[in-house]
């Protein structure tokens, strides 16, 4: 096989890399960091494996310490909703990174909505 046969089946052929989902953390439009989405695992616990700090406290939606926009994407919310979030911030996006587990590709500002 020639060495453009390998390159042309290269370009077509998607690693996993280029099919796995992400989970991608941003300020406004400045893209901090990003990671391969994981199964189960916290945005906090992916804010972590990207090198970004997402602040956390009570570590289990109570304080709302973790609070970030969610910009992209699913992650779903427990009913009902721990004390860390109200139906308002929900609607604005609100998050809370400490018990929020994404189901794939997600973008996250790490802020919160207001
Ligand atoms: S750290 Fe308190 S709600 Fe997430």
């Amino acid at each position: 096989m020639s060495a453009n046969a390998v390159e042309a089946i290269l370009e077509i052929s998607p690693t996993n890399d280029d099919t796995r989902p992400v989970v991608r953390f941003l300020q406004g439009p400045h893209l901090l960091g990003q990671t391969p989405f994981v199964a189960g695992k916290t945005l906090v616990e992916h804010a972590f494996e990207a090198g970004v700090e997402i602040p956390t406290n009570c570590t289990s939606g109570t304080c709302g310490a973790c609070m970030v926009t969610l910009m992209l994407g699913e992650v779903p919310l427990p009913d009902p909703l721990p004390p860390g979030l109200d139906d308002f911030l929900v609607e604005e996006g609100a998050r809370l990174g400490c018990i929020g587990r994404p189901t794939g590709d997600v973008d996250i500002d790490i802020r919160p909505p207001l």
